[in-house]
């Protein structure tokens, strides 16, 4: 069996905030999310989540992802794991990782597993040009791994290691909950350090290894905002670069923002100052221009999106949106339509070759194919209690500045003039004209104007 424990109960204190440190975003996405993502790319058959600290906001996130042990007091690593002790599975191999290690990688994480078959422990180590705070790992003469000495417990000596304990380990289940009783916390900081087992363990002749990872930019930790923005630079890097290696042209992936379930088939082009977050799929041939933000969309194939805002939407292939437009909520939008500026759609679905052009608000709106908006046409939706529906027929022609009070309909090839205000619904082939008849008086302009 294979088990996962992460220990993410911590407050941060130096992150100063009233946030759980491990819900901090990293691309949109909170830290213990970008841990979850590489543990769930590994096969595992148990996964506990220790919380404490903003526990409720936690389990809001992951939901039934994970298992959950609460640590209602904060007394350590090794009290953290002894809170998810009895969830382990008695026999087989558990994966111990941080919540605040957001860059750990999947193969990082299937290696340890592999490395313990013949150990009872494995630690996975890092050689740091400045060890910082860092547990130090103290090695025999023979180069065997005897201890991890806490920062604040190290002697001058140990303070000079450059060998630091990266948090990350495995352990062989039987030996973990056999012997997981005898940490004290008798130490500087009074805490039960998960860290003493390398001592305990050797001491009862079982088997501990200490192997090091090849980046060791891979296992930082994230204590404060600096930490932050580090970790969210390695990440962003790492992710840019495997999207350029699979025909991605980015303008500048420094300033280009991709969320870790963000997918591209080839030849997308984005500009920079893209931020694309939670799970989205753009397809070939798409190009993305500064300041768009999209968030769990799926975009069709050769697409242009001008500085624009897409969430929660589906767009279908040959759809130009933008500049300055806003879809949200659930629209659905189909083949070859133009949606143009400062054009706001909400939960509305369109059939295909539709032209949306200027300033005009669909909301709750189903549309069929070649239909025409004037610039200004808002469909009214709400009347401050409950939302109506709109529906618009294939190759209706909505003049400009046309109020549609829903619910309402248009049937195929309806017409509204410009400047209507329409209540009732339009059958098939008919005009609708709703505004006050012209009245021209002779001679009163010039009048009017002399009076100035
Ligand atoms: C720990 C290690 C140290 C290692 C470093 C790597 C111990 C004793 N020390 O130190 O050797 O070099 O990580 O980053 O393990 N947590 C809980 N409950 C607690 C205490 C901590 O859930 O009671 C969680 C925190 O939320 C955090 C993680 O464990 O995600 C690490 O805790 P932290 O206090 O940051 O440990 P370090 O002092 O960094
Ligand atoms: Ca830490």
């Amino acid at each position: 069996m294979r088990n996962a424990v992460v220990l993410a109960a911590g407050k941060g204190t130096r992150m100063k905030s009233g946030l759980p440190k491990v819900m901090h975003k990293i691309l949109g996405q909170p830290m213990i999310g970008h841990v979850l993502t590489h543990l769930n790319e590994v096969h595992t058959d148990k996964n506990i989540m220790v919380v404490g600290h903003g526990a409720q906001l936690i389990q809001d996130y992951l939901k039934d992802q994970v298992l959950y042990a609460l640590q209602a007091e904060q007394k350590g690593t090794g009290h953290a794991v002894m809170q998810a002790i009895d969830q382990l599975d008695p026999t087989g191999d558990t994966v111990l990782l941080y919540g605040d290690c957001p860059c750990v990688q999947s193969e990082t994480i299937e290696w340890l597993f592999e490395s313990n078959k013949d150990h009872d422990l494995t630690v996975l180590t890092a050689f740091f040009f400045d060890p910082a705070k860092y547990g130090r790992v103290i090695r025999d003469k023979k180069g065997r791994i005897k201890k991890i000495v806490e920062f604040k417990d190290c002697s001058p000596n140990e303070l000079k290691v450059k060998e630091i304990n990266t948090g990350i380990y495995c352990f062989k289940n039987e030996a973990l909950i056999k012997y997981i009783a005898q940490i004290t916390n008798n130490n500087a900081q009074g805490e039960y350090y998960i860290t003493d087992l390398v001592e305990i363990f050797l001491n009862h002749d079982l088997r501990v290894q200490a192997i090091s990872v090849k980046d060791n930019e891979e296992v930082m930790g994230v204590n404060d905002r600096q930490d932050l923005l580090n970790a969210q630079r390695w990440i962003q890097k790492k992710i840019n670069a495997k999207w350029i290696d699979n025909g991605v042209t980015f303008l500048n992936p420094q300033s280009t923002y991709i969320s870790l379930q963000t997918t591209f088939e080839e030849d997308v082009v984005l500009y920079p100052n893209v931020f694309l977050e939670g799970k989205n799929h753009i397809r070939r041939n798409t190009t993305i221009t500064s300041n768009s933000f999209i968030r769990d969309s799926r975009i069709g194939q050769n697409v242009t999106i001008d500085s624009s805002r897409i969430t929660d939407c589906v767009i279908g292939d040959n759809v130009n949106i933008g500049p300055f437009a806003h879809l949200r909520n659930g629209c659905q939008i189909g083949d070859g339509n133009r949606i143009g500026n400062f054009v706001e759609m909400k939960n509305t679905v369109m059939g295909q070759d539709n032209r949306c052009a200027h300033l005009t608000y669909l909301g709750d709106t189903e549309v069929g194919d070649d239909v025409n908006f004037g610039c200004g046409v808002v469909t009214v939706n709400y009347d401050g209690h409950n939302k109506f529906k709109t529906k618009i027929g294939d190759h209706a022609f909505i003049g400009s500045n046309v109020n549609l009070i829903a619910p309402i309909s248009v049937g195929t090839n309806g017409v509204i003039a410009a400047g209507s205000t329409v209540t009732e619904d339009i059958p098939d082939d008919a005009m609708a004209i709703a505004r006050q008849r012209q009245e021209n008086k002779p001679g009163l302009g010039k009048k009017y104007i002399e009076k100035k």
